[in-house]
């Protein structure tokens, strides 16, 4: 019965509602999709329905991983729930304080979704690039964007978060990303210390942090933070400072997770993977998008995510976990890069990640994305 009405669900999405989305660009589907977000997020009854149909059709799926318990191996990756871009820490905080919603989606996508990784946020706010920064190929189910990191900045988004804390979901992620254009290694440290204690100080807990090392829709060289040496850096100082902020409280320390980019080299993939063991590191996304030519102007980068994205990222995530066998365990590593169904997701377990992060299978299969998958991929375990 619940397997039946979800199959449903997912039937409309594909049949009749994503049909109609796909008539716009992706650009324009997307910045609808944020207008019906900023509605959906005011519309009691809305999201109110929203969360009974998800707990209607996802039944439970406890896993652990990365040092948190969670009730579904699915998590919607960052990069959805960001909020707007601003020109300056103090207009974004005066948005937040005047009420204004600078994060759509932040209510409505956890109560349809499910697990979601709020973000990425950075030290200061970003505008973001201009122009059309989205793009879709039904070809190979993949999205292509250069969004470039566009967020109101730590602060505000701690502030707006912290405002509604009765409100967020019970486990949720927050990716914090490092800042782009930072050369010095003790001011990337501050920075990524600074947007940690911003939502720390202000009460906003998230169940774990990922700190985002690999952004390739920015004016940096995105291999630059991936280096063992600066990584080591930046990821030992924000577990340490988490430390301290547990000892202080009496909690545990939130787990500290990173997310790398699919195009290193093996080499680099296995230092990391030795350095986040020692420093303290609970988990590793892999991965990011990959940086591709942009559909429009092939001078210009844009990150490939989707069914283009599926083997990179199973290559990486298989590489890191070969490594975290090797030490003996340590580090978790979560699959993300075109989980778009059960075979896919399956691909990322079958490795053995306890939990996948999806992007790209929002817009191919619907808000329900995660419960279809999750439906399909447990079929295809019982099936083993
Ligand atoms: C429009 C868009 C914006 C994104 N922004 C972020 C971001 O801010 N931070 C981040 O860590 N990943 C970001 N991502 C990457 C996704 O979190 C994910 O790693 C990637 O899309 C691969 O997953 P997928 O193949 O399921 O899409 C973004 C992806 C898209 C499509």
């Amino acid at each position: 019965m619940r397997t039946a009405l979800l199959n449903l669900i997912g039937a409309l999405y594909a049949g009749g509602l994503r049909p109609l989305i796909f008539r716009a660009t992706a650009q324009d589907a997307h910045e609808r999709m944020m207008g019906a977000l900023r509605r959906a997020d005011r519309a009691v009854w809305l999201y109110a329905a929203l969360r009974a149909i998800r707990r209607a059709v996802a039944p439970p799926w406890p896993v652990e991983v990365g040092g948190v318990r969670l009730d579904s191996p699915l998590i919607l990756a960052a990069g959805l729930v960001k909020g707007d871009g601003f020109a300056s820490e103090e207009a974004a905080l005066a948005a937040a304080r005047g009420g204004q919603n600078i994060m759509p989606g932040w209510r409505a996508i956890p109560a349809i979704a499910g697990l979601v990784e709020f973000g990425s946020f950075t030290r200061w706010p970003r505008m973001g690039n201009p122009g059309v920064v989205m793009w879709r190929d039904e070809a190979t189910g993949s999205t292509q964007n250069r969004v470039g990191l566009k967020n109101p900045g730590a602060a505000a988004a701690a502030e707006f978060l912290a405002a509604r804390g009765h409100s967020l979901p019970p486990r949720f992620g927050i990716n914090i990303a490092v800042s782009p254009g930072v050369d010095d290694p003790d001011r990337q440290v501050l920075e990524v210390l600074e947007s940690l204690a911003a939502f720390v100080v202000r009460g906003v807990t998230p169940a774990w942090f990922t700190l985002n090392l690999s952004c390739p829709n920015t004016e940096d060289d995105p291999g630059g933070n991936q280096t063992a040496d600066l990584a080591g850096q930046v990821c030992g100082a924000a577990v340490d400072y988490l430390r301290t902020v547990a000892e202080d409280s009496g909690a545990p320390p939130v787990p500290l997770w990173v997310k790398v980019g699919p195009d290193l080299s093996a080499d680099q993939y296995r230092a990391l993977m030795r350095t986040f063991a020692r420093v303290g590191v609970r988990a590793v996304v892999a991965t990011n998008t990959l940086g591709m030519p942009s559909p429009d102007d092939p001078s210009l980068t844009a990150g490939v995510g989707g069914g283009r994205l599926h083997e990179a990222a199973v290559q990486t995530a298989a590489l890191l976990l070969e490594e975290q066998r090797a030490a003996g365990g340590g580090v978790d590593v979560l699959g993300c890069g075109g989980v778009a169904d059960g075979a896919t997701c399956a691909d990322f377990f079958a490795l053995g990640a306890p939990a996948v992060q999806y992007w790209t299978a929002l817009v191919y299969r619907g808000p329900l994305a995660a419960a279809l998958i999750a439906g399909e991929a447990r079929a295809l375990t019982k099936e083993m």
